[in-house]
């Protein structure tokens, strides 16, 4: 998630005045200039630096007058989503008013009450019950997916699998929540998307981004502007399409268009609509093909645990189309997916707003703090993970899993924040690999360096070629 630190240290007068607190650690950089560039080169390894370095909980210089908080612990990360969530907001954080640009006040942005309306709203669509409904467009995705792989496996057997697991959870999104077929759209999508995130990452390290996205002639805020642009031809088409013809109320878009307030009986704005199907389409299909990416990545370098998978496949499938009747049976496909959320959450970052003063892991927190929480550190915390960047999916057996806190592990965030996709996507990428992993290995290229650029999400660097070999 966007990080952008920038809390004014004037506001320090304002913590919690207590003598029995240790001062938290501080990195200092340069003079006036702070960490901003070490942060713009690259915010996750700085991020990891400054954790080697301070440890758990750390204050540090980002610019001129703007101090920001790293926690890492999982206490820390409890306390802030959970335990005190109330008092960690996504609005003002400066990150926050980025990613509006993009997605509005969709729920993924939003505070308050409206936060709690909405996603009130939002929540039928995704109930267990309705989640097992969509378990066959997964497999239909995959499927076809499969089928165009057969077609150019023949002449063209290197793919960009990034961008390829981009096209089939786009296409699940599109028909598990807005009933449509999107992947026409895939293109125009991921493109402006790519753009935009780009941008985003930019702006989210830079200090004076509060200040140049409100300037229309801003070459980043047009370049903003023209890729939001694109995308929001692609969701008023959906929205227009459904106006149309209006049939269904059973999916996500069908219960968002049916809401009604309860005072007013008015139902949602076209803006407010607009904001929320962005959110989804982009939230709902990004994250997971990142991490169905990194899934092959790490795989095609740990031939043991593909082995493993293979056998499962053979024993639990034996050549059939997966249901989702199989997934009980499909552990260790699953602890391969829990296990590459583990080493590349896609939400690596994740950003809050302090509004009054606290204390977290016993340090003085001052009101207006922006604070970062990293999944990315928390799981390689040596603590609760022994050998941490070592690939292993047998940490997630049963056993394992109930002998770690339960935030050390947080993919999905936690507290009334957590992801509302959560269980749609362990599903959607569970089954995308067993349904793939039966037809195809996928390797790297010998030499291949695979670089990560984090973003709003954990991209592989330059997309992820990869050569095909049919099984
Ligand atoms: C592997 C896939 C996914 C990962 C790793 C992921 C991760 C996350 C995380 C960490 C958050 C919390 C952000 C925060 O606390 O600031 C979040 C929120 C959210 N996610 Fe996901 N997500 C995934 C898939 C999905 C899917 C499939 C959908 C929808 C179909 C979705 C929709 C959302 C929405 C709407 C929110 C905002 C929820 C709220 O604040 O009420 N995500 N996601």
């Amino acid at each position: 998630m966007p990080f952008h630190p920038s809390s004014l240290e004037s506001v320090m007068s304002s913590i919690v005045n207590n003598h029995h607190t240790p001062a938290i650690p501080t990195a200092q950089g340069r003079p006036l200039f702070g960490l901003a560039r070490e942060f713009r080169q690259s915010p996750l390894d700085e991020m990891m630096r400054l954790w080697r370095t301070y440890g758990d909980a750390v204050r540090f210089h980002f610019f001129g007058p703007f101090y920001g908080y790293l926690f890492v612990h999982p206490e820390h990360n409890r306390h802030v989503l959970q335990d005190n969530n109330a008092n960690y907001t996504k609005q003002p954080h400066p990150s926050n008013a980025l990613l509006r640009l993009l997605v509005g006040d969709g729920l993924l942005t939003n505070d308050g009450e409206s936060w709690r309306s909405q996603r009130r709203l939002a929540q039928p669509a995704f109930h267990r019950r309705r989640i097992a409904e969509f378990g066959d467009i997964m497999i239909g995705a995959a499927n076809s997916l499969l089928a165009h792989w057969d077609e150019v496996a023949e002449r063209e057997r290197l793919l960009d699998i990034a961008e390829e697991m981009s096209r089939v959870t786009l296409e699940v999104v599109g028909k598990s929540l807005f009933s449509q077929d999107l992947t026409r759209e895939a293109q125009r999508v991921g493109t402006a998307f790519t753009a935009a995130n780009e941008t985003f990452a930019g702006l989210s390290t830079n200090p004076f981004s509060v200040y140049t996205i409100r300037l229309p002639w801003w070459p980043s805020t047009r370049r903003m502007n023209r890729n939001v642009a694109i995308l929001d031809e692609v969701v008023n088409g959906i929205i227009a399409q459904r106006r149309a013809n209006p049939g269904s109320e059973e999916d996500l878009l069908g219960m968002l268009m049916a809401a009604r307030d309860e005072e007013s009986g008015e139902g949602m704005s076209d803006h407010q609509l607009r904001d929320e199907v962005m959110t989804i389409m982009l939230a709902g299909h990004e994250t997971t093909a990142i991490a169905l990416s990194w899934a092959f990545y790490l795989l095609a370098q740990h031939p043991q645990a593909r082995h493993k998978l293979e056998a499962e496949l053979q024993m639990v499938l034996n050549g059939r189309t997966p249901t989702i009747a199989d997934l009980p049976q499909l552990t260790y496909t699953g602890m391969i997916i829990d296990e590459t959320l583990r080493l590349y959450p896609p939400a690596y970052a994740l950003a809050r707003w302090c509004n009054e003063p606290d204390i977290v892991g016993g340090y003085p927190l001052p009101a207006q703090a922006t604070v970062t929480l990293c999944p990315y550190l928390t799981h390689r915390h040596p603590d609760f993970w022994p050998e941490p960047e070592r690939f292993d999916p047998e940490r997630f057996t049963p056993e394992r899993k109930a002998e770690r806190p339960r935030y050390a592990y947080l993919p999905f965030g936690g507290g009334p924040r957590q992801c509302i996709g959560n269980n749609f996507a362990l599903m959607e990428a569970t089954l995308i690999l067993a349904t793939i992993a039966q037809h195809y290995r996928l390797h790297l290229q010998p030499g291949q360096r695979v670089g990560m650029q984090p973003l709003v999400t954990l991209r592989p660097l330059g997309g992820l070629p990869m050569l095909l070999e049919k099984r």
